[in-house]
């Protein structure tokens, strides 16, 4: 299967590039702001690539504006400053290869000859795939299948009904949602908060990694399962971003079912909500998305640790 993926990394995105690079065709990373500026989540996705050993995965950087203009709220309780916690990885080499995410984006997916599957996983906020939904419809709708780390089915984190990537950019997720793709994924909130790595995983983890090149990814999670501990009462680190590409990569380990989805856009209360029409009625307005509700937690944990295991010990 070939991704692309689009991110704003991010401790949880930095794992979610480990699972994409390992478990398909990894044919670039595009960034968003979002965690962090878009300056941090571009420099942050170079460095990642490089400390798994993939300095051949192209980065392109797209927006830091949300659709309205407006530059977001950012994640630094749980990502630190910089995106990487307290952290800091080493800086690459490499600049990104275009400043240009969308554009980017429409002319590979225009191109993809169609042998594997092509699937976009945006682990951020929306803005560059809405800008892609409206700029480039055709590319949009060839894809195979989007899967995003966003929104929510109960509560929120943001705010008590707004999921972060959601209530980040609303009217860039309403885009999306309205878009019409016949096969767009959400594992909101109301799933990711029940795939957890705990402290147990977390330190066999650093045990089996130690002094090696994959040893810093140890220390993102140590970070990022105690500024979760720090400030929900949640056992674990949600690794959210991980969930939505092990969405597209290994579907078997999911259950999902298809709902209308709509994001509220408004200034007040509500504001970034993902609003599924779970009603059992017969007659509603017809799905335009499929929500995921159940994972194999075990299975994804299993996962997560073969793809930070450092390069060539696969
Ligand atoms: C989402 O928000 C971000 O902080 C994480 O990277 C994830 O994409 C979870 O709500
Ligand atoms: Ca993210």
């Amino acid at each position: 299967m070939d991704i692309l993926l689009d991110c704003d990394p991010g401790l949880d995105d930095a794992v979610a590039i480990a699972v994409a690079a390992r478990f398909s065709n990894l044919l670039a990373v595009t960034t968003v702001g979002g965690n962090v500026g878009l300056d941090h989540t571009t420099a942050n996705a170079l460095a990642v690539l490089d400390l798994l050993g993939r300095p051949d995965v192209p980065v392109h950087s797209g927006h830091d504006e949300t659709i309205r203009g407006d530059i977001p709220i950012r994640a630094t309780e749980f990502h630190g400053r910089t995106g990487t916690g307290s952290i800091e990885l080493p800086r690459s080499v490499r600049a990104p290869d275009s400043l240009d995410a969308v554009g980017f984006l429409a002319k590979t997916i225009r191109s993809h000859d169609g042998v594997q599957p092509l699937w976009l996983v945006a682990s951020g906020p929306l803005t560059n795939v809405a800008y892609l939904a409206s700029s480039a419809p055709d590319a949009f709708a060839k894809l195979d299948g989007i899967s995003w780390m966003g929104g929510s089915a109960t509560y929120g984190n943001a705010t008590p009904g707004a999921e972060f990537n959601a209530f980040t950019d609303p009217e860039a997720a309403q885009i999306v949602f309205a878009a019409g793709h016949s096969n767009l994924i959400m594992s909101g909130l109301h799933l990711t908060h029940t795939v957890l790595l705990d402290r147990l995983w977390i330190d066999r983890f650093t045990a089996e990694v130690a002094g090696s090149s994959t040893a810093v990814f140890a220390e993102m999670l140590d970070y990022y399962e105690r500024s979760q501990r720090a400030v929900t009462t949640i056992a674990g680190a949600a690794v959210h971003d991980a969930v939505a590409v092990a969405v597209a990569t290994h579907p078997q380990l999911f259950e999902a079912q298809r709902y209308a989805v709509e994001v509220m856009t408004d200034s007040g209360a509500a504001r970034g909500m993902t609003l599924v029409d779970r009603r059992p009625y017969r007659v509603k307005a017809p799905a335009n998305c499929s929500v995921v509700d159940a994972a194999d937690g075990a299975a994804l944990a299993a996962l997560i640790w073969e793809s930070l295991l450092p390069p060539g010990i696969h």
